[in-house]
């Protein structure tokens, strides 16, 4: 048998973090220490009274059928917690829906909600899910340049109008992955009022809503006035509460959007395992001070990493949130050479930039997901690295 994939499947690029990893194990089998800054898989651990929680129900006989939905009382916590995290009220039972992690809505919204030849703004660069789901439900991406210049927001005015009409989805992240920059109110209400002008639907990812630092605001879509006619919010416990094995993940907001994908998923799933749902509610409805140590435990990485990397002559920005630092990478290298050499020469796996578009070409993306005397000592390796860089080229001149 001669069997081929799909062309929706053909399109995907295959994937570079199975790569990396790869390239880091060959590393390991000739005996180098690797850093894998790659993935963004929590190191830390979710806080014990959730570890509690999912063991006292994995206990009990009876919690192991299918759930096949969120059950009331996650739908509840999840309102309980945007009440108090972002001020945004919710009804529970028509504007939350839970997801197996926010990846199962992202990769399932625009088959659920795309037809062949409609158009989906995607930010460029972005989270590989939001082109890849385009894809598969046959849709046609549009991408929105997200440029330093332009604070990494897209330029809504410069899309054409003949886009627009055929335009049915936009996908926005603040702070998001790979680019950690913030949005601030304007901004949104903008987006708002693009979306209500062009009968759009809004999807905003805001699965880092609970890693952002130096007090700057944590601004929910959902905030934002006239924001639930026009859009959603996916958001997670992954990031949140280290739950990221879990697969628990929820969206809210536009209640006919939430039924259109909540119809979909009952088709393709049976619901989380009911331990995982209550481990879920206790975190959300938890005093909140596990976030505000966790959160200040990244903000300390952030800056040894970037203080280090500054010691290297690698000017890179702090990232204003987010567990990643989106690394412009100094001139002479392309993305993937950079990564590769770094993982071969230095021990210290990143990913490269242009696996989020090819405007993340020239950038390299860093996971901050070691503790601060491993980002020290990967900051001082990449600065021995770029210093027999530029000490070869200068021989070879
Ligand atoms: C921007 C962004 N959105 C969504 C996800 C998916 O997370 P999960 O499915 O674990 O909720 C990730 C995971 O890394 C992410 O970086």
């Amino acid at each position: 048998m001669n069997l081929v994939a799909a062309e929706k499947v053909k399109k995907m690029s295959a994937s570079i973090f199975q790569e990396v990893a790869n390239r880091k194990l060959e590393a390991i089998k000739k005996g180098k220490d690797v850093i894998d800054l790659s993935v963004g898989s929590p190191d830390f651990s979710p806080p014990q009274f959730v570890i509690d929680t999912l063991i006292d129900y994995a206990g009990d006989p009876s919690k192991y059928g299918y759930t096949l939905t969120g059950i009331p009382e996650f739908n509840n916590a999840v309102g309980y917690f945007y009440q108090q995290r972002y001020g945004v009220e919710l009804n529970s039972d028509t504007e939350v829906l839970q997801l197996m992690g926010s990846q199962d809505g992202l990769a399932h919204l625009a088959t659920a909600i795309i037809n062949p030849g409609d158009y989906v703004l995607v930010p460029n660069p972005g989270y590989p899910i939001y082109e890849a789901s385009v894809n598969i439900a046959g849709g046609i991406i549009y991408p929105m340049p997200l440029l330093a210049e332009n604070n990494f927001q897209p330029m809504l005015a410069e899309i054409p109008t003949e886009i627009l009409e055929k335009t049915k989805m936009m996908i926005i992240s603040y702070p998001g992955n790979p680019v950690t920059a913030l949005a601030d109110q304007a901004f949104f209400e903008k987006v708002v009022a693009f979306a209500k002008q062009h009968d759009i639907l809004v999807v905003h990812d805001f699965a880092y809503s609970e890693l952002i630092f130096d007090e700057n605001p944590q601004l929910s879509f959902m905030s934002v006035p006239g924001a639930k006619e026009v859009g959603i919010e996916f958001n997670s416990l992954s990031k949140t509460f280290n739950m990221a094995g879990c697969r628990i993940g929820y969206v809210v907001g536009n209640e006919q959007a939430i039924d259109i994908l909540s119809s979909f998923k009952s088709h393709i799933d049976y619901g989380i395992f009911y331990p995982i749902q209550m481990a879920a509610v206790k975190a959300l409805t938890s005093d909140f001070s596990f976030l505000q140590t966790q959160v200040k435990e990244y903000e300390h990485r952030r800056d040894v990493l970037i203080s280090g990397l500054e010691k290297s002559g690698w000017q890179v920005p702090k990232s204003p949130a987010t567990m990643f630092v989106w690394a412009r990478i100094p001139t002479g290298w392309k993305s993937r050479d950079f990564a590769f050499e770094l993982i071969d020469q230095a021990g210290v796996a990143v990913i490269p930039g242009d696996v989020f578009g090819d405007l993340g070409e020239g950038y390299v993306r860093i996971a901050m997901v070691q503790p601060p005397e491993r980002l020290s000592q990967a900051a001082k390796r990449i600065q021995d690295f770029l210093l027999e860089f530029a000490l070869k080229n200068y021989l070879s001149k």
